[in-house]
């Protein structure tokens, strides 16, 4: 018998070492380094029955290569296309991750339904009759949709080679198992040797693959980062598993730009698209509360209004707390300590909670307006005119400093009704006639004045 080959493999970045040892020279962790047994065959080919002599590549001038551009494979999913840059491109190789119960099995099967090509939707996690119920769910219509219960990868291209489809949903890389490789599933040169062989399945019938992976409790792809450096495009699928919406990113993208953002609403019958993400993440009250404020930020390409609550008390305990839900709490406390220092307010003795509505987390430093008039609001106990709005960063010495594409939130205010939207005056706005008020500002203080 052969000897047994083994190697040892960090399980945190996927380093591969020749002895064991305590930490990780790559990503220095600790404990994360596991031997596993590797046995590479002579040809590890996915179609390895047909032994085709390829032809070697050869250089092209960079102006005889074809640019015509590559046919996008529709998704019929506007969401899915935007964040895939207009469409699956053809043998790509895309990799969905996502914490467990997000919703990745239910999109990919959801797009599966709704495609009008032949569409083979392998699943290691679950049985045909569950994907069966899910898409009773979703859209029983869809007759061009395989389902297929499988994890040795051998067994899948057999399937492939028989069935041809146009698409392969691979639910998830990390269930698949290769012949080729002895160690158990889920494992590092598992994964690894799973995903070349679909990239070369992929690159050679140029059939687009969609793979779904688990993320670890960090939030990185489960197994390695190599995975990610493979694969042409990475998307992740988050959102807080207590509310509704979903938003899609794309982290990495060979074909198109990584700004771009979908959105979806979790419902009884499947995911829906969003289209109009700003109506729905306002609520819209017929009362004016204290502490509430609207921001127009902008998430990607995307404007999108958000509604900022703040609630400001008395402290109860000596030490006063801060907690904010889907903002940085060290921003906060920065906000706070402008706020007293530029604008007066005794802060120190209370309490300030933030949140921010929808259960979804902002990067954009254009929230900081609103937070601020949110906490104003709160504090005085008076609440802001419900169709005002705010866009703009907020500077150390409390100066409003202007922020990216201000038109574009401009536009996407006056487009929601609001009356007045207050931006920086270092903004260059060369808007004209535009319905709603843009109110510049250029100090905390005249944010103070026109609120009071
Ligand atoms: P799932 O796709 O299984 O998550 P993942 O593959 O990312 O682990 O989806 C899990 C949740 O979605 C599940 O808790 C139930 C919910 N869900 C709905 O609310 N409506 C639906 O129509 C479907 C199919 C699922
Ligand atoms: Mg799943």
């Amino acid at each position: 018998m052969a000897k047994v080959k083994t190697t040892f493999f960090c399980q945190n970045c996927g380093t591969q070492f020749a002895k064991w040892q305590g930490q990780c020279n790559a990503c220095k962790e600790w404990n994360t380094i596991v031997e596993e047994v590797i046995q590479k065959p002579e040809k590890s080919d996915w179609k390895s029955s047909t032994s085709s002599v390829k032809r070697a590549s050869v250089p092209l001038r960079i102006n005889e290569i074809d640019t015509t551009n590559e046919p996008r494979l529709d998704t019929f999913d506007a969401e899915f296309n935007r964040v895939l840059g207009g469409g699956m491109v053809p043998g790509s190789l895309t990799l969905l991750g996502g914490e467990p119960g997000i919703g990745k099995s239910t999109l990919l099967l959801q797009i599966s339904l709704k495609l009008p090509y032949k569409t083979l939707y392998v699943s290691g996690e679950e049985s045909q009759k569950q994907i069966k119920m899910r898409a009773e769910r979703i859209n029983p219509e869809n007759s061009n949709c395989y389902i297929l219960t499988e994890t040795k990868t051998q067994n899948i291209f057999k399937q492939i080679e028989d069935l041809e489809p146009d698409i392969v949903i691979i639910d998830s890389i990390q269930t698949l198992h290769s012949d080729y490789i002895e160690s158990s599933s889920g494992s590092i040169s598992q994964i690894k040797e799973c995903t070349a062989e679909l990239i070369k399945f992929a690159k050679e019938t140029a059939t687009p693959v969609l793979l779904i992976g688990h993320i670890t409790k960090d939030g990185n792809i489960a197994g390695p980062k190599i995975l990610e450096h493979m694969v042409d495009t990475v998307l992740q699928f988050e959102g807080d598993r207590n509310h509704v919406f979903r938003i899609l990113r794309a982290h990495k993208n060979r074909f198109g730009s990584t700004n771009e953002l979908g959105i979806y609403e979790m419902q009884g019958s499947g995911l829906r698209e969003v289209s109009n993400p700003s109506e729905i993440l306002i609520s819209k009250k017929e009362e004016e509360l204290s502490g509430n404020a609207i921001a127009a930020t902008l998430e990607g390409m995307r404007p999108l209004m958000i509604e900022v609550q703040a609630l400001v008390s008395t402290a109860v305990y000596g030490t006063p707390q801060r907690s904010a839900t889907g903002f940085n709490a060290k921003r906060l406390n920065m906000l706070l300590a402008i706020l007293e220092k530029r604008a007066g307010f005794r802060l120190g003795a209370k309490d300030v909670f933030l949140n921010i509505t929808g259960g979804i987390t902002v990067d954009d430093p254009a929230i900081d307006l609103a937070v601020v008039a949110s906490i104003l609001s709160s504090n005085e106990d008076v609440p802001l005119q419900k169709d005002f709005c705010f866009a703009a960063e907020v500077g150390l010495s409390g100066e409003i400093r202007p922020v990216q594409r201000v038109e574009q939130r401009i536009l996407e205010a006056e487009k929601l009704g609001f009356s007045t939207i207050f931006v920086s005056k270092y903004n260059k706005i060369s808007l004209k006639n535009t319905a709603i008020k843009v109110q510049l500002i250029s100090k905390i203080e005249d944010l103070v004045a026109e609120l009071s």
